[in-house]
This record gives structure tokens, C-alpha cells and sequence, in this order.
């Protein structure tokens, strides 16, 4: 049985089957309307989400199939004490899949370690986020042709974005890639990330502070949001926040190509105006999610069409 922790669980070539089975799903949606027919997925959000949850659904709900869950901890019985360990058990009895956020980081290995069936990490506290990485990877796939050679800058929280972490462990196994790391000091990629993942791979890199000194030479600009939730402190949070704020006038520095990606919710951080620009392509990214993820569920179900 296969789980979904980090997008290295699967290998690029498994990664480039999954991209390729997105892609047929979104040309031919019909040929997989009841794939699932007699399935249910169970969503257990122990944190808020908008995309990721109601994502999986659609998902589900597009192949055919159920689900049931829960959207916050406080509506299920995390509130009486109950572990992550026993509920995934109940919940392995009423379904054959399920997606999982929560605060912790390492909640979803645990999960896993309890679980009779395949379990998706859709967020573990600032570790990773793997379904937002497929659909980073599908929407850049989709949109630029390709997942090599590019010059990507990823801006804004880098310290506790888990769509940051994970995507840089799945970028760097094309060749190619190079990153601008773009984010004020108190919120610079950790080291752990840079050692472990960025030098050993030999990946080429440079930290940055200003926005304005990094867009000229990107194919890809990696937007993300000051999280709140993941501050200890108000103040800091508050002298953070608008850090960066994308605008038209900033977009002008920017190649006639280069995408505009962002897992959202956007806060702040991208100007509205930006929206209209033909490079703004984090509204697709969204739709992207909904293929990625059937394409998935089909894959750890090893449900074949
Ligand atoms: N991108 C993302 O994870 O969005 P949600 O928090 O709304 O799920």
C-alpha cells in the first residue's frame, strides 16, 4: 500500500506518469467520471483549508466516488483527547482513502504508521505539503513544457512555507534548475534546507532581500503569504507581513514569460491588478489541483482506466 508524504515518495519517472495521467484526465474527464464508483475518500482537517480540502473532494466527487470528513479539530473528537494514532484507525474502517492537514509536523508519518489505507499528507505544520507540490509541478509542466532548466525565485515566507520546502525537494532532481531565494532575514529558508537538500544536490543558488533585484532573470516567481498562524509573536508578524507586495509597476521588471505562481490563499502579497496580467497563473494552478489530485487518488488506489 502506497501513502503520499513528500513528493519524494515517488520517483520522477512515477512523478512524470502521474503529470501524464493529469493530463489525459483533463483532456478526457468523462473517460474517468466513474472510476471510483463505490469509494469514499475521508478528509480530516485538523487546520483550516479551502483549497486543499474542498480540492480532494471535487477530486473524489469527479471520479465517481464519496466523502466524509471533518474541517476543523474542533468538530471532531481531537477536542476529547483522541490521538491522530486511533482516529486514523475508525477511519480506516469507514473509508478506502484519506487526505490529512494538521498543525504538526510528523502528524501524517504518524498516521501512516496507524493507517489500513493510503494516506495523503495535505499539510503537516511548516514541513511539507506534497499535493500542493504536483500541482506546482503540473501547472508549470503544463504551462512553461517542461521542468528543467529554469531560474526560479521563491519569495516571501521561506522559513515556515511548506509548499516551498516541498517543491524545492522535487525541483531539484530535474537538471537545470536554479533558485533565487527571496525573503526578508528572519524568514530565510532554513538551513537544514539549504544543507541537505540545495548544497547537496549542487544546486545553484543566491539569497536575496529585494524583489525588485531578482525579477529580471526569473522564468518563475514563486509567490507566498506571510503565514500568521505560524508566528509566535503578533508584532512580528505584523512587521512582516507586508514585506512584498507584487505590483504591475514590480511586474514590469519581469520577462514577457515568466510565470506568477502561488499556492494562495494570498493575502497581501500579490496586488490585485496583477490578476489581469497574462503571467498570473495562479487561478489555473487552482483548476491544475483538481486534475493532480484525481490523477492521484487513481494512483494509490492503483484504480487503472
Ligand atoms: N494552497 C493551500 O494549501 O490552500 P488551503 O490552505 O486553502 O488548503
Amino acid at each position: 500500500m502506497r501513502h503520499l508524504m513528500s513528493p519524494l515518495d515517488f520517483t520522477v519517472e512515477e512523478l512524470d506518469k502521474l503529470l501524464d495521467l493529469a493530463g489525459d484526465i483533463e483532456a478526457n474527464p468523462q473517460k474517468y467520471a466513474h472510476a471510483c464508483a463505490g469509494k469514499k475518500l475521508a478528509t480530516l482537517f485538523y487546520e483550516p483549508s479551502t483549497r486543499t480540502r474542498l480540492s480532494h473532494e471535487a477530486a473524489m466527487l469527479n471520479l465517481g466516488g464519496s466523502i466524509l470528513g471533518f474541517s476543523s479539530a474542533e468538530s471532531s473528537s481531537a477536542t476529547k483527547g483522541e490521538s491522530v494514532a486511533d482516529t486514523i484507525r475508525m477511519i480506516s474502517c469507514y473509508a478506502d482513502i484519506c487526505a490529512m492537514r494538521h498543525p504538526k509536523e510528523g502528524s501524517a508519518l504518524v498516521a501512516k504508521e496507524h493507517a489500513s489505507i493510503p494516506v495523503i499528507n495535505a499539510g503537516d505544520g511548516g514541513h511539507q505539503h506534497p499535493t500542493q507540490t504536483l500541482t506546482d509541478l503540473l501547472t508549470i509542466r503544463s504551462l512553461k513544457g517542461r521542468l528543467d532548466h529554469m531560474k526560479i525565485g521563491l519569495c516571501g515566507d521561506l522559513k515556515f512555507g511548506r509548499t516551498v520546502h516541498s517543491l524545492i525537494n522535487a525541483l531539484v532532481r530535474y537538471p537545470g534548475i536554479e533558485f533565487v531565494l527571496i525573503s526578508p532575514e528572519e524568514l530565510r529558508l532554513p538551513s537544514y534546507i539549504r544543507r541537505d537538500v540545495l548544497d547537496k544536490n549542487k544546486i545553484p543558488y543566491e539569497e536575496v532581500v529585494r524583489l525588485e533585484d531578482a525579477l529580471p532573470g526569473l522564468d518563475l516567481l514563486y509567490m507566498t503569504r506571510v503565514q500568521k498562524e505560524r508566528f509566535f509573536n503578533e508584532e512580528d508578524y505584523v512587521r512582516m507581513k507586508d514585506f512584498y507586495i507584487l505590483d504591475s509597476r514590480k511586474m514590469e521588471l519581469a520577462r514577457p514569460d515568466m510565470l506568477v505562481l502561488h499556492p494562495l490563499p494570498r493575502v497581501n502579497e500579490i496586488s490585485v491588478e496583477v490578476d489581469k496580467d497574462p503571467r498570473a497563473a495562479y487561478f489555473k494552478q487552482v483548476q491544475y489541483g483538481v486534475y493532480v489530485r484525481m490523477a492521484l487518488i487513481l494512483t494509490l488506489l492503483e484504480i487503472e482506466v
